[in-house]
Protein backbone atom coordinates (compact mmCIF):
# COMPACT_ATOMS: atom_id res chain seq x y z
CA UNK A 1 0.00 0.00 0.00
CA UNK A 2 1.51 3.34 -0.84
CA UNK A 3 0.43 6.27 1.50
CA UNK A 4 -2.86 8.11 1.19
CA UNK A 5 -1.67 11.86 0.26
CA UNK A 6 -4.81 13.89 0.52
CA UNK A 7 -8.57 14.08 1.50
CA UNK A 8 -9.42 12.94 -1.59
CA UNK A 9 -7.53 9.73 -1.97
CA UNK A 10 -8.53 8.64 1.64
CA UNK A 11 -12.58 8.90 0.25
CA UNK A 12 -11.24 6.92 -2.85
CA UNK A 13 -9.91 4.00 -0.57
CA UNK A 14 -12.85 3.75 1.53
CA UNK A 15 -14.67 4.19 -1.46
CA UNK A 16 -12.61 0.55 -2.92
CA UNK A 17 -13.16 -0.99 0.05
CA UNK A 18 -16.70 -1.17 0.63
CA UNK A 19 -17.06 -2.04 -3.62
CA UNK A 20 -15.31 -5.07 -2.80
CA UNK A 21 -17.15 -6.15 0.51
CA UNK A 22 -20.78 -8.05 -0.37
CA UNK A 23 -22.92 -6.45 2.22
CA UNK A 24 -25.04 -10.15 1.47
CA UNK A 25 -22.18 -11.89 2.86
CA UNK A 26 -22.26 -13.52 5.56
CA UNK A 27 -19.77 -12.96 8.52
CA UNK A 28 -19.23 -14.16 11.91
CA UNK A 29 -17.99 -11.86 14.58
CA UNK A 30 -16.30 -13.33 17.09
CA UNK A 31 -15.38 -11.45 20.36
CA UNK A 32 -11.69 -10.97 20.68
CA UNK A 33 -11.57 -9.00 24.21
CA UNK A 34 -10.21 -9.75 27.68
CA UNK A 35 -13.44 -11.19 29.72
CA UNK A 36 -14.66 -13.71 26.64
CA UNK A 37 -10.87 -14.69 26.12
CA UNK A 38 -11.29 -15.87 30.02
CA UNK A 39 -14.50 -17.88 29.08
CA UNK A 40 -12.61 -19.44 26.35
CA UNK A 41 -13.06 -17.72 22.89
CA UNK A 42 -9.69 -19.02 21.35
CA UNK A 43 -11.54 -22.44 21.45
CA UNK A 44 -14.37 -20.94 19.90
CA UNK A 45 -12.02 -19.06 17.17
CA UNK A 46 -10.38 -21.97 16.65
CA UNK A 47 -13.34 -24.25 16.03
CA UNK A 48 -15.00 -22.03 13.31
CA UNK A 49 -11.46 -21.43 11.39
CA UNK A 50 -11.55 -25.16 11.17
CA UNK A 51 -15.13 -25.40 10.38
CA UNK A 52 -14.67 -22.72 7.49
CA UNK A 53 -12.13 -24.75 6.05
CA UNK A 54 -12.97 -28.62 6.69
CA UNK A 55 -16.67 -26.92 4.89
CA UNK A 56 -14.58 -25.39 2.04
CA UNK A 57 -16.68 -22.28 2.82
CA UNK A 58 -13.14 -19.81 2.96
CA UNK A 59 -14.62 -18.26 -0.07
CA UNK A 60 -18.28 -17.57 1.39
CA UNK A 61 -17.94 -16.85 4.94
CA UNK A 62 -15.54 -14.19 6.46
CA UNK A 63 -15.43 -14.96 10.50
CA UNK A 64 -13.51 -11.59 12.60
CA UNK A 65 -12.05 -11.31 15.83
CA UNK A 66 -13.33 -8.27 17.01
CA UNK A 67 -12.67 -6.38 20.13
CA UNK A 68 -15.12 -6.44 23.74
CA UNK A 69 -18.85 -6.69 22.43
CA UNK A 70 -19.75 -5.00 25.92
CA UNK A 71 -21.66 -7.74 27.06
CA UNK A 72 -18.93 -9.73 28.67
CA UNK A 73 -21.15 -11.82 31.30
CA UNK A 74 -22.67 -13.43 28.41
CA UNK A 75 -19.62 -14.65 26.78
CA UNK A 76 -17.86 -15.51 24.25
CA UNK A 77 -20.26 -13.62 22.22
CA UNK A 78 -20.77 -13.94 18.88
CA UNK A 79 -22.63 -11.52 15.72
CA UNK A 80 -23.91 -12.79 12.62
CA UNK A 81 -23.78 -10.37 10.24
CA UNK A 82 -25.82 -9.31 7.89
CA UNK A 83 -28.85 -9.61 10.02
CA UNK A 84 -26.56 -9.30 13.44
CA UNK A 85 -27.56 -12.42 14.98
CA UNK A 86 -26.14 -12.95 18.37
CA UNK A 87 -25.75 -15.84 20.04
CA UNK A 88 -23.90 -15.93 23.84
CA UNK A 89 -22.09 -18.10 25.75
CA UNK A 90 -20.85 -20.25 22.97
CA UNK A 91 -18.74 -23.30 23.16
CA UNK A 92 -16.43 -25.22 20.17
CA UNK A 93 -18.62 -27.42 20.03
CA UNK A 94 -21.57 -25.33 18.65
CA UNK A 95 -19.38 -23.87 15.80
CA UNK A 96 -20.50 -26.70 13.52
CA UNK A 97 -24.28 -26.09 13.98
CA UNK A 98 -23.91 -22.56 13.88
CA UNK A 99 -22.38 -22.62 10.32
CA UNK A 100 -24.70 -25.15 8.78
CA UNK A 101 -27.82 -23.93 10.68
CA UNK A 102 -27.52 -20.55 11.01
CA UNK A 103 -24.72 -19.20 8.51
CA UNK A 104 -26.19 -21.64 5.31
CA UNK A 105 -29.48 -22.57 6.26
CA UNK A 106 -30.75 -19.05 7.93
CA UNK A 107 -32.48 -21.07 10.78
CA UNK A 108 -32.05 -19.33 14.74
CA UNK A 109 -30.46 -22.17 17.41
CA UNK A 110 -32.87 -21.38 20.24
CA UNK A 111 -30.03 -23.01 22.74
CA UNK A 112 -27.88 -20.32 21.79
CA UNK A 113 -30.00 -17.08 21.83
CA UNK A 114 -30.09 -14.34 24.94
CA UNK A 115 -33.19 -15.65 27.32
CA UNK A 116 -34.74 -12.93 29.50
CA UNK A 117 -35.42 -13.32 32.84
CA UNK A 118 -39.08 -14.06 31.61
CA UNK A 119 -37.76 -16.79 29.26
CA UNK A 120 -38.80 -14.58 26.13
CA UNK A 121 -36.06 -15.06 23.39
CA UNK A 122 -34.32 -12.31 21.98
CA UNK A 123 -32.31 -13.21 18.68
CA UNK A 124 -31.07 -10.11 17.53
CA UNK A 125 -28.66 -7.60 18.99
CA UNK A 126 -30.92 -4.79 18.98
CA UNK A 127 -33.47 -6.69 21.12
CA UNK A 128 -31.52 -7.17 24.02
CA UNK A 129 -32.17 -4.54 26.58
CA UNK A 130 -28.82 -4.51 27.66
CA UNK A 131 -27.51 -3.27 23.93
CA UNK A 132 -31.26 -1.78 22.83
CA UNK A 133 -31.09 0.87 26.14
CA UNK A 134 -27.54 2.08 25.23
CA UNK A 135 -26.25 4.48 22.93
CA UNK A 136 -22.68 2.83 21.61
CA UNK A 137 -20.63 5.85 19.06
CA UNK A 138 -17.73 4.60 20.98
CA UNK A 139 -17.67 0.89 21.69
CA UNK A 140 -20.32 -0.25 19.08
CA UNK A 141 -18.00 -0.25 16.23
CA UNK A 142 -15.94 -2.86 18.47
CA UNK A 143 -18.69 -5.30 17.05
CA UNK A 144 -17.57 -4.59 13.25
CA UNK A 145 -14.46 -4.28 12.59
CA UNK A 146 -11.11 -6.46 13.45
CA UNK A 147 -8.75 -4.12 15.38
CA UNK A 148 -6.04 -5.54 13.06
CA UNK A 149 -7.22 -4.41 9.88
CA UNK A 150 -7.12 -0.42 9.20
CA UNK A 151 -9.40 -1.45 6.22
CA UNK A 152 -12.10 -2.35 8.61
CA UNK A 153 -11.55 0.99 10.20
CA UNK A 154 -11.10 2.97 7.00
CA UNK A 155 -14.04 1.35 5.89
CA UNK A 156 -16.24 2.32 8.54
CA UNK A 157 -15.05 6.18 7.51
CA UNK A 158 -12.05 5.91 10.00
CA UNK A 159 -9.66 8.97 9.55
CA UNK A 160 -12.78 11.07 7.41
CA UNK A 161 -12.01 13.68 10.73
CA UNK A 162 -8.31 13.78 10.79
CA UNK A 163 -8.56 14.49 6.59
CA UNK A 164 -11.14 16.68 7.24
CA UNK A 165 -9.06 18.59 10.16
CA UNK A 166 -5.80 18.67 7.82
CA UNK A 167 -7.53 19.90 4.80
CA UNK A 168 -10.21 22.06 6.02
CA UNK A 169 -9.51 23.51 9.43
CA UNK A 170 -6.78 25.16 11.14
CA UNK A 171 -5.37 24.71 14.47
CA UNK A 172 -7.19 26.82 15.87
CA UNK A 173 -11.04 26.15 14.69
CA UNK A 174 -10.25 22.43 15.90
CA UNK A 175 -9.58 23.97 19.64
CA UNK A 176 -12.99 26.00 19.26
CA UNK A 177 -15.06 22.67 17.54
CA UNK A 178 -13.84 21.20 21.04
CA UNK A 179 -14.51 23.74 23.21
CA UNK A 180 -18.11 24.12 21.78
CA UNK A 181 -18.94 20.77 21.66
CA UNK A 182 -18.53 21.02 25.61
CA UNK A 183 -16.12 18.02 25.71
CA UNK A 184 -15.30 17.00 29.44
CA UNK A 185 -12.34 14.53 30.18
CA UNK A 186 -13.16 11.28 30.81
CA UNK A 187 -10.23 10.02 33.11
CA UNK A 188 -11.94 11.07 36.32
CA UNK A 189 -11.43 14.84 36.52
CA UNK A 190 -14.03 15.67 33.96
CA UNK A 191 -12.25 19.17 32.98
CA UNK A 192 -13.19 20.52 30.02
CA UNK A 193 -10.61 19.16 27.26
CA UNK A 194 -11.10 22.47 25.18
CA UNK A 195 -9.12 24.54 27.80
CA UNK A 196 -6.67 21.92 28.68
CA UNK A 197 -6.17 22.22 25.17
CA UNK A 198 -5.68 25.74 25.14
CA UNK A 199 -3.06 25.95 27.94
CA UNK A 200 -0.60 23.45 26.83
CA UNK A 201 -1.13 25.52 23.31
CA UNK A 202 -0.61 28.57 24.57
CA UNK A 203 2.39 27.93 27.11
CA UNK A 204 5.81 28.88 26.29
CA UNK A 205 8.10 26.11 23.96
CA UNK A 206 8.24 25.17 20.92
CA UNK A 207 8.64 21.50 21.82
CA UNK A 208 4.90 19.96 22.74
CA UNK A 209 3.74 16.87 23.46
CA UNK A 210 0.05 14.75 23.42
CA UNK A 211 -0.67 11.98 25.39
CA UNK A 212 -2.63 9.19 26.00
CA UNK A 213 -3.08 7.78 29.36
CA UNK A 214 -4.07 3.99 28.63
CA UNK A 215 -2.61 2.98 32.08
CA UNK A 216 -5.96 2.50 33.62
CA UNK A 217 -5.57 0.62 37.04
CA UNK A 218 -8.44 0.91 39.12
CA UNK A 219 -9.55 -2.78 39.84
CA UNK A 220 -12.68 -3.14 38.17
CA UNK A 221 -12.31 -0.47 35.46
CA UNK A 222 -11.96 -2.18 32.09
CA UNK A 223 -13.71 -0.04 29.27
CA UNK A 224 -10.53 2.01 28.35
CA UNK A 225 -8.92 -1.28 27.67
CA UNK A 226 -12.34 -2.55 25.61
CA UNK A 227 -11.75 0.80 23.36
CA UNK A 228 -8.74 0.72 22.50
CA UNK A 229 -7.84 -2.82 22.30
CA UNK A 230 -10.87 -3.11 19.87
CA UNK A 231 -10.56 0.12 18.16
CA UNK A 232 -7.16 1.84 18.27
CA UNK A 233 -7.14 3.71 15.43
CA UNK A 234 -9.85 5.96 16.70
CA UNK A 235 -7.68 6.57 19.75
CA UNK A 236 -4.50 7.28 17.71
CA UNK A 237 -6.98 9.27 15.28
CA UNK A 238 -8.00 11.61 18.12
CA UNK A 239 -4.48 11.80 19.66
CA UNK A 240 -3.39 13.06 15.71
CA UNK A 241 -6.31 15.28 15.75
CA UNK A 242 -5.14 16.52 18.99
CA UNK A 243 -1.16 16.96 18.42
CA UNK A 244 -2.45 19.32 15.17
CA UNK A 245 -4.95 21.63 17.49
CA UNK A 246 -1.90 21.93 19.88
CA UNK A 247 1.05 22.42 18.10
CA UNK A 248 2.42 19.37 19.30
CA UNK A 249 4.42 17.22 16.71
CA UNK A 250 4.84 14.27 19.23
CA UNK A 251 2.67 11.57 21.07
CA UNK A 252 3.19 9.33 23.48
CA UNK A 253 0.92 6.43 24.42
CA UNK A 254 1.17 4.96 28.03
CA UNK A 255 -0.22 1.61 28.78
CA UNK A 256 -0.38 -1.37 30.52
CA UNK A 257 2.79 -3.74 30.35
CA UNK A 258 0.36 -6.72 31.19
CA UNK A 259 -1.62 -7.11 28.45
CA UNK A 260 -0.57 -8.96 25.06
CA UNK A 261 -3.43 -8.41 22.56
CA UNK A 262 -3.84 -4.82 23.56
CA UNK A 263 -0.22 -4.20 23.03
CA UNK A 264 -0.07 -6.30 19.58
CA UNK A 265 -3.29 -4.21 18.35
CA UNK A 266 -1.63 -0.77 19.26
CA UNK A 267 1.71 -1.95 17.94
CA UNK A 268 -0.13 -3.04 14.76
CA UNK A 269 -2.28 0.19 14.56
CA UNK A 270 1.06 2.50 14.61
CA UNK A 271 2.96 0.39 12.05
CA UNK A 272 -0.63 0.98 9.35
CA UNK A 273 -1.27 3.90 10.59
CA UNK A 274 2.41 5.56 9.29
CA UNK A 275 2.53 2.51 6.09
CA UNK A 276 -0.80 4.76 5.29
CA UNK A 277 0.52 8.13 5.58
CA UNK A 278 -2.00 8.95 8.80
CA UNK A 279 1.41 9.16 10.99
CA UNK A 280 5.18 10.46 10.04
CA UNK A 281 5.70 13.40 7.72
CA UNK A 282 3.98 15.13 5.49
CA UNK A 283 0.36 13.79 6.77
CA UNK A 284 -1.81 13.91 3.76
CA UNK A 285 -0.01 15.83 2.37
CA UNK A 286 -0.86 18.75 4.68
CA UNK A 287 2.89 19.44 5.92
CA UNK A 288 2.05 18.18 9.24
CA UNK A 289 4.52 15.99 10.67
CA UNK A 290 3.52 13.89 13.62
CA UNK A 291 5.12 10.91 15.30
CA UNK A 292 3.93 8.17 18.80
CA UNK A 293 5.68 6.50 21.01
CA UNK A 294 4.41 3.52 23.09
CA UNK A 295 5.73 3.22 26.89
CA UNK A 296 4.43 0.55 29.49
CA UNK A 297 3.43 1.20 32.66
CA UNK A 298 5.25 -0.33 35.51
CA UNK A 299 2.36 -1.72 37.08
CA UNK A 300 1.73 0.03 40.00
CA UNK A 301 -1.15 2.37 40.62
CA UNK A 302 -0.23 5.39 41.03
CA UNK A 303 1.56 5.50 37.74
CA UNK A 304 -1.47 6.65 36.03
CA UNK A 305 -1.32 9.92 37.99
CA UNK A 306 -0.37 12.50 35.58
CA UNK A 307 2.57 13.69 36.93
CA UNK A 308 3.85 10.30 37.75
CA UNK A 309 2.79 8.93 34.52
CA UNK A 310 5.40 11.82 33.18
CA UNK A 311 7.85 11.19 35.16
CA UNK A 312 7.83 7.21 34.18
CA UNK A 313 7.91 8.39 30.07
CA UNK A 314 10.93 10.22 30.94
CA UNK A 315 12.55 6.71 32.23
CA UNK A 316 12.54 7.91 36.10
CA UNK A 317 10.57 5.96 39.08
CA UNK A 318 6.72 6.78 38.80
CA UNK A 319 6.74 9.21 41.75
CA UNK A 320 4.25 12.14 41.80
CA UNK A 321 5.25 15.58 42.02
CA UNK A 322 3.55 18.58 43.28
CA UNK A 323 1.75 20.22 40.82
CA UNK A 324 1.85 23.93 41.39
CA UNK A 325 2.96 24.42 37.72
CA UNK A 326 0.20 21.83 35.73
CA UNK A 327 1.57 19.34 33.40
CA UNK A 328 -0.14 20.90 30.97
CA UNK A 329 2.30 23.76 30.58
CA UNK A 330 5.46 21.88 32.47
CA UNK A 331 5.78 17.75 32.12
CA UNK A 332 7.48 15.68 30.11
CA UNK A 333 10.89 17.23 30.34
CA UNK A 334 9.24 20.36 31.78
CA UNK A 335 8.14 20.85 28.02
CA UNK A 336 3.88 21.72 27.71
CA UNK A 337 2.18 18.22 27.63
CA UNK A 338 -1.39 17.32 27.47
CA UNK A 339 -2.79 14.55 28.86
CA UNK A 340 -5.89 12.45 28.67
CA UNK A 341 -7.10 9.08 28.85
CA UNK A 342 -8.01 6.51 26.35
CA UNK A 343 -12.31 7.83 25.89
CA UNK A 344 -11.16 11.30 25.76
CA UNK A 345 -9.39 10.88 22.31
CA UNK A 346 -12.07 8.19 21.37
CA UNK A 347 -14.42 11.48 21.09
CA UNK A 348 -12.58 13.65 19.53
CA UNK A 349 -13.14 12.39 16.20
CA UNK A 350 -16.66 11.94 16.46
CA UNK A 351 -17.03 15.58 17.34
CA UNK A 352 -14.72 16.84 13.82
CA UNK A 353 -16.50 14.22 12.02
CA UNK A 354 -20.39 15.03 13.03
CA UNK A 355 -19.76 18.30 14.32
CA UNK A 356 -19.62 20.20 18.12
CA UNK A 357 -23.47 21.02 17.63
CA UNK A 358 -24.34 17.40 16.90
CA UNK A 359 -22.21 15.95 20.15
CA UNK A 360 -23.40 18.50 22.87
CA UNK A 361 -27.42 17.77 21.74
CA UNK A 362 -26.27 14.27 23.60
CA UNK A 363 -26.21 14.13 27.39
CA UNK A 364 -27.19 16.82 30.13
CA UNK A 365 -26.65 20.44 30.57
CA UNK A 366 -23.61 20.17 31.85
CA UNK A 367 -21.67 16.98 30.86
CA UNK A 368 -22.43 16.28 27.28
CA UNK A 369 -22.28 13.37 25.11
CA UNK A 370 -21.97 9.67 26.58
CA UNK A 371 -20.11 7.35 28.37
CA UNK A 372 -18.62 4.24 29.18
CA UNK A 373 -19.21 2.40 31.90
CA UNK A 374 -17.71 -0.87 33.46
CA UNK A 375 -20.40 -2.72 35.12
CA UNK A 376 -19.66 -5.17 38.01
CA UNK A 377 -20.59 -6.41 41.84
CA UNK A 378 -23.94 -7.62 42.14
CA UNK A 379 -25.39 -7.42 39.12
CA UNK A 380 -26.55 -9.58 36.33
CA UNK A 381 -25.13 -8.17 33.05
CA UNK A 382 -21.87 -6.77 34.55
CA UNK A 383 -19.87 -5.48 30.97
CA UNK A 384 -18.87 -2.42 29.56
CA UNK A 385 -22.11 0.07 28.88
CA UNK A 386 -22.09 2.85 26.87
CA UNK A 387 -24.65 5.63 27.88
CA UNK A 388 -25.60 9.04 27.43
CA UNK A 389 -24.89 11.58 30.15
CA UNK A 390 -28.23 12.67 31.38
CA UNK A 391 -29.56 8.37 31.97
CA UNK A 392 -30.86 7.77 35.56
CA UNK A 393 -28.40 5.30 37.46
CA UNK A 394 -31.68 3.19 37.68
CA UNK A 395 -31.83 2.73 34.04
CA UNK A 396 -28.45 1.83 33.89
CA UNK A 397 -28.78 -0.54 36.69
CA UNK A 398 -31.77 -2.58 35.89
CA UNK A 399 -32.61 -2.00 32.42
CA UNK A 400 -28.96 -2.54 31.02
CA UNK A 401 -27.28 -4.29 34.21
CA UNK A 402 -30.42 -6.28 34.52
CA UNK A 403 -30.97 -5.86 38.49
CA UNK A 404 -28.94 -7.24 41.32
CA UNK A 405 -28.89 -11.32 41.19
CA UNK A 406 -31.62 -13.56 42.84
CA UNK A 407 -33.63 -10.63 43.57
CA UNK A 408 -32.16 -8.96 45.84
CA UNK A 409 -32.27 -5.37 46.70
CA UNK A 410 -29.60 -2.90 46.28
CA UNK A 411 -27.51 -1.43 48.87
CA UNK A 412 -25.55 1.01 47.21
CA UNK A 413 -23.79 2.24 43.54
CA UNK A 414 -20.37 2.62 43.84
CA UNK A 415 -18.37 4.94 41.86
CA UNK A 416 -14.68 5.23 40.96
CA UNK A 417 -13.20 2.25 42.83
CA UNK A 418 -11.08 2.48 45.62
CA UNK A 419 -10.66 6.31 45.72
CA UNK A 420 -14.46 6.67 44.87
CA UNK A 421 -18.19 6.84 46.50
CA UNK A 422 -20.78 5.00 47.10
CA UNK A 423 -24.84 6.33 46.79
CA UNK A 424 -27.52 4.81 48.67
CA UNK A 425 -30.90 3.39 46.52
CA UNK A 426 -32.76 6.42 47.23
CA UNK A 427 -30.59 8.11 44.87
CA UNK A 428 -30.71 6.01 41.79
CA UNK A 429 -32.64 8.42 40.05
CA UNK A 430 -29.77 10.90 40.00
CA UNK A 431 -29.20 11.82 36.33
CA UNK A 432 -25.65 10.22 35.36
CA UNK A 433 -23.43 13.39 35.31
CA UNK A 434 -20.47 14.80 36.75
CA UNK A 435 -21.36 17.23 39.03
CA UNK A 436 -25.09 15.50 40.15
CA UNK A 437 -22.67 12.61 41.35
CA UNK A 438 -19.92 14.58 42.46
CA UNK A 439 -22.57 16.76 44.65
CA UNK A 440 -23.85 12.73 46.37
CA UNK A 441 -19.78 12.45 47.08
CA UNK A 442 -19.71 8.97 44.35
CA UNK A 443 -18.03 11.16 41.73
CA UNK A 444 -17.85 9.37 38.52
CA UNK A 445 -13.85 8.99 38.13
CA UNK A 446 -13.19 7.04 35.26
CA UNK A 447 -16.36 5.14 35.06
CA UNK A 448 -16.01 1.93 37.15
CA UNK A 449 -19.57 1.29 38.82
CA UNK A 450 -19.47 -1.16 41.51
CA UNK A 451 -23.14 -2.70 42.25
CA UNK A 452 -23.16 -3.60 45.93
CA UNK A 453 -26.32 -6.19 47.27
CA UNK A 454 -28.16 -5.77 50.77
CA UNK A 455 -26.41 -8.76 52.09
CA UNK A 456 -22.77 -6.54 51.61
CA UNK A 457 -21.16 -5.00 54.74
CA UNK A 458 -20.44 -1.30 53.90
CA UNK A 459 -17.32 -1.66 56.70
CA UNK A 460 -16.06 -4.49 55.17
CA UNK A 461 -16.50 -3.13 51.64
CA UNK A 462 -14.39 0.45 52.75
CA UNK A 463 -11.81 -1.97 54.67
CA UNK A 464 -11.21 -3.74 51.07
CA UNK A 465 -10.62 -0.46 49.37
CA UNK A 466 -8.44 1.00 52.12
CA UNK A 467 -6.43 -2.46 52.15
CA UNK A 468 -5.83 -1.99 48.45
CA UNK A 469 -4.83 1.52 48.26
CA UNK A 470 -2.16 0.75 51.15
CA UNK A 471 -0.86 -1.49 48.91
CA UNK A 472 -0.77 1.37 46.46
CA UNK A 473 0.75 4.73 48.15
CA UNK A 474 3.93 5.42 46.97
CA UNK A 475 4.77 6.47 49.88
CA UNK A 476 6.20 9.62 49.51
CA UNK A 477 4.50 11.96 51.75
CA UNK A 478 2.99 11.35 55.23
CA UNK A 479 -0.40 12.13 55.20
CA UNK A 480 -1.06 9.36 52.47
CA UNK A 481 1.04 7.10 53.69
CA UNK A 482 0.49 6.81 57.68
CA UNK A 483 -3.18 8.04 57.26
CA UNK A 484 -4.64 5.48 54.76
CA UNK A 485 -2.95 2.45 56.79
CA UNK A 486 -4.11 3.73 59.74
CA UNK A 487 -7.81 4.13 58.32
CA UNK A 488 -7.24 0.33 57.53
CA UNK A 489 -6.16 -0.78 61.15
CA UNK A 490 -9.42 1.19 62.59
CA UNK A 491 -11.47 -0.78 60.13
CA UNK A 492 -9.41 -3.85 60.72
CA UNK A 493 -10.56 -3.28 64.40
CA UNK A 494 -14.31 -2.66 63.98
CA UNK A 495 -14.32 -5.88 61.17
CA UNK A 496 -12.53 -8.04 63.93
CA UNK A 497 -14.77 -6.64 66.80
CA UNK A 498 -12.57 -4.14 68.74
CA UNK A 499 -14.20 -1.26 67.82
CA UNK A 500 -14.47 1.35 70.28
CA UNK A 501 -16.84 4.53 70.28
CA UNK A 502 -14.15 6.96 69.61
CA UNK A 503 -13.31 5.14 66.46
CA UNK A 504 -15.78 6.89 64.20
CA UNK A 505 -15.13 10.37 64.80
CA UNK A 506 -11.46 9.22 64.63
CA UNK A 507 -11.92 8.11 61.20
CA UNK A 508 -13.06 11.49 60.33
CA UNK A 509 -10.35 13.05 61.59
CA UNK A 510 -7.91 11.29 59.76
CA UNK A 511 -9.93 11.62 56.63
CA UNK A 512 -10.43 15.54 56.75
CA UNK A 513 -6.12 16.20 56.98
CA UNK A 514 -5.34 13.07 54.59
CA UNK A 515 -7.36 14.64 51.93
CA UNK A 516 -6.13 17.98 52.61
CA UNK A 517 -2.60 17.43 53.14
CA UNK A 518 -1.93 15.11 50.54
CA UNK A 519 0.65 15.50 47.63
CA UNK A 520 -1.79 13.45 44.40
CA UNK A 521 -4.88 12.72 43.73
CA UNK A 522 -3.93 8.83 45.75
CA UNK A 523 -4.63 10.52 49.00
CA UNK A 524 -6.21 13.24 48.10
CA UNK A 525 -9.23 11.05 47.45
CA UNK A 526 -8.43 8.08 49.44
CA UNK A 527 -10.82 8.80 52.38
CA UNK A 528 -13.70 9.22 49.79
CA UNK A 529 -14.71 5.96 50.28
CA UNK A 530 -14.75 6.04 53.78
CA UNK A 531 -16.50 9.46 54.10
CA UNK A 532 -19.30 8.19 51.96
CA UNK A 533 -19.38 5.28 53.48
CA UNK A 534 -20.08 7.25 56.80
CA UNK A 535 -21.97 9.60 55.14
CA UNK A 536 -24.85 7.32 54.03
CA UNK A 537 -24.43 3.89 56.04
CA UNK A 538 -22.82 5.58 59.08
CA UNK A 539 -25.79 3.20 61.38
CA UNK A 540 -23.63 0.16 60.10
CA UNK A 541 -20.18 1.62 61.66
CA UNK A 542 -22.05 2.28 64.75
CA UNK A 543 -23.87 -1.30 64.92
CA UNK A 544 -20.32 -2.51 64.79
CA UNK A 545 -19.20 -0.99 67.65
CA UNK A 546 -22.64 -1.43 69.65
CA UNK A 547 -22.58 -5.36 68.95
CA UNK A 548 -18.98 -5.72 69.47
CA UNK A 549 -18.88 -3.55 73.14
CA UNK A 550 -21.92 -5.65 74.05
CA UNK A 551 -19.94 -8.58 73.78
CA UNK A 552 -17.51 -7.71 75.69
S1 LIG B 1 -0.49 11.25 48.02
FE1 LIG B 1 0.20 9.13 48.32
S2 LIG B 1 0.54 8.32 46.29
FE2 LIG B 1 0.42 10.56 46.10
S3 LIG B 1 2.56 11.23 46.28
FE3 LIG B 1 1.75 11.25 48.34
S4 LIG B 1 2.26 9.20 49.16
FE4 LIG B 1 2.50 9.10 46.96
S1 LIG C 1 -14.85 -9.36 26.37
FE1 LIG C 1 -16.32 -10.33 25.10
S2 LIG C 1 -18.07 -9.11 25.42
FE2 LIG C 1 -16.58 -8.13 26.65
Amino acid sequence: MSRINSAGELEDLRKEILSKKNPGRPCIAICGGTSCLGLGNQGVIKAFQDEIKNKKQADNIDVKVTGCHGFCAQGPNIVIYPEEICYVQVKPEDAADILSQTVIGKKIIDRLVYTDANGAKKVYRNEIPFYSNQVQNLIGDNARIDPKKIEDYIGIGGYAALAKTLSMMSPLEVLEEIKKASLRGRGGGGFPVGSKWETTRNAKGEEKYVIVNGHEGEPGAYMDRALFQGNPHRILEGLIIGGYAIGAHQGFIYTRHDSLELRANISEALAKAEEYGFLGKNILGSGFDFKVEVHLDVGIFVSGESSALMRSIEGKPPEPRPKYIRTSVRGIWERPSNLNNVETWANVPLIIDKGAEWYAGIGSENSKGTKCISLSGNIVNTGVVEVPFGMPLRTIIYDIGGGIPKGKRLKAAHFGSAMGGSIPEKFLDTPLDFDALSKLGAAIGAGGLLIIDEDTSMVSMTRFFLNFLTNESCGKCVPCREGIKQMLHILDDLCDGRGKKSDIELLEEICEVTKAASLCALGRTASDPLMSALRYFRDEFEAKIVEESEKR
